[in-house]
């Protein structure tokens, strides 16, 4: 699908759409046309149950009076309610019915509205934001799909009066969307594909950006001492990896330590020896999706040329049970020098990540440390679908990342650390083990294995099992891989770390 932004004129073809505002309060451009149609879009409001509530939505086919095939009527709500995230969802919402009703061009009117919280073209930017990022598609390996199953919209074209500020105002978001992309496509891919060797490969097109790109193969991780990740990947017949990317776009910096993110990479998590039942085990193809979030948001801030420093670090694992793989009651000695008693190879995401994180801290001394990673399933018990879960040591980095997420409509709820649930993880036989000697509180047990491993810098943990994947589309986030994170990330770097 392009987007494209033009000059208001009149369409000839395809499909018109016009806003309408809460109450049937028509726009110009709606009350335009309506007298053009001879009241046509009066009578079928009067003739249906759209009241322009936001997520109202009317198609009229064929209308008298102009030559378009359909004209479709939306739903704005209150116009001081409509704010960027409430555009982006409705430029998804287009995206969608307009593939549902066939439609290869559309034309949509942005002009700006008394009392609105934006301007035309800021209004306009976060409409063809919304529309792209609902317009994905991982479809490269359908090669018999039915015409009637594809999707059909090929342009949508905004038009605003002033052009070149809608263009300008839409550019970032633009890249954004390509990084988002870019990490849906890399959850998406089956893990035939994606393995810790090719995924580090597709780390390198980052080099296109300004990224400086660093692979690290299992030789130099054994020579580092990373075991606790090398443990993890010591049953599989592809190789373990960790890559670092660094985005330095603020040289100048009076403090130039890195903002740091890092992500869990396992390309596939079989459980191991603690093998996980068949069923739903291909879920684990997205076990990566940490990995492929921090991928995706280097690229973004890099693409806009954000004025922030940032390392991303990704240890990229598979998770194999074979006759080399590590049993459960090894002890493994990890990078940090604290050995690790693997009680359940399963829980695998916090012995790759152990090794990350002291990586991170103890080679970029960073401002703040991130880790994103598919960690628990206990997350998805406690949340569901809608919250990843945040663990850390730092309020004040606590409150920064949920308040970004709740401007991305990417929402995050802490859960606790504490020294009670700390105990539970301590060992018998070694400095600490994988798993708890309770049962509950599955996703803070996680967050707590992991704070040994942060050296108080500080840190915050995103447990997005339950958000790194979705079963049903979404305004902007079709089902499918999410990329949820990126957008978090970026906004949380815009809003803290940017100088200007
Ligand atoms: N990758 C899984 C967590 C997961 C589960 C992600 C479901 C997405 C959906 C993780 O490696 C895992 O297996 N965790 C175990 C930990 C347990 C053994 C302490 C879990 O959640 O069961
Ligand atoms: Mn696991
Ligand atoms: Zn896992």
């Amino acid at each position: 699908m392009k987007i494209a932004f033009a000059k208001p004129e009149q369409p000839t073809s395809g499909t018109f759409v016009v806003g309408v505002l809460e109450d049937r309060k028509f726009t110009p451009a709606a009350a335009s046309l309506d007298k053009k149609t001879g009241g046509v879009l009066t009578r079928a409001m009067g003739a249906s149950r759209f009241k322009g509530r936001k997520d109202d939505m009317l198609e009229i086919l064929a209308p008298k009076g102009v030559s378009v095939a359909r004209v479709l009527l939306i739903g704005l709500g209150k116009v001081d309610k409509l704010d960027a995230l409430k555009l982006q969802d409705l430029g998804g919402r287009i995206v969608a019915q307009l593939n549902r009703a066939g439609e290869s061009v559309a034309t949509l009117p942005v002009e700006n509205l008394p009392g609105a919280p934006l301007q035309a073209p800021e209004m306009a930017a976060n409409i063809a934001f919304g529309a792209r990022l609902r317009a994905y598609r991982f479809d490269k390996y359908r090669t018999r799909e039915k015409e009637e199953n594809k999707p059909t919209l090929r342009a949508l074209n905004l038009m605003a009066t002033d052009v070149a500020g809608a263009r300008k105002a839409f550019a970032p978001l633009d890249r954004i969307a390509d990084a988002i992309y870019v990490t849906r496509d890399l959850v998406s891919e089956p893990p035939n594909v994606i393995y810790p060797q090719s995924l580090a490969e597709r780390c390198r097109r980052l080099t296109a950006f300004g990224i400086k790109v660093e692979i690290l193969d299992e030789k130099q991780l054994a020579k580092l001492g990373m075991n606790a990740l090398l443990g993890v990947g010591q049953g599989s017949a592809n190789p373990p990896r960790v890559v670092v990317m660094r985005w330095d776009g603020a040289p100048k910096a009076k403090d130039k330590r890195p903002l740091a993110l890092c992500g869990k990479g396992v390309t596939f998590d079989t459980g191991g020896i603690s093998i996980k039942p068949s069923a739903g085990m291909e879920d684990m193809k997205w076990d990566m999706a940490g990995s492929g979030v921090v991928i995706g948001a280097i690229e973004a801030l890099a693409a806009r040329r954000a004025k922030v420093n940032a390392v991303g670090v990704v240890g990229l694992v598979e998770n194999m049970p074979s006759g080399t793989a590590q049993r459960p009651s090894d002890i493994v000695k990890s990078l940090s020098g604290r050995t690790i008693e693997v009680l359940n190879t399963d829980a695998e995401g916090r012995l790759v990540l152990a090794d990350v994180l002291w990586y991170t801290q103890d080679r970029f001394k960073p401002k703040a440390m991130i880790d994103l990673a598919t960690l628990t399933g206990a997350v998805i018990v406690a949340l569901g679908n809608e919250y990843a879960g945040i663990m850390s040591n730092n309020d004040e980095l606590t409150e920064r990342l949920i308040a970004a997420g709740k401007a991305v409509n990417e929402r995050l709820w802490r859960l606790p650390l504490g020294d009670a649930y700390d105990r539970d993880i301590d060992s018998d036989v070694a400095d600490v083990k994988n798993i708890s000697s309770n049962r509950g509180a599955g996703s803070t047990i996680g967050g707590q294995f992991l704070n040994r491993f942060v050296n108080d810098v500080p840190w915050a943990h995103l447990d997005i099992a339950g958000v790194a994947w979705s079963k049903k589309d979404a305004p902007t986030v079709p089902k499918g891989a999410t990329a949820f994170g990126v957008r978090l990330l970026e906004r949380f770097v815009a809003d803290h770390y940017e100088e200007t």
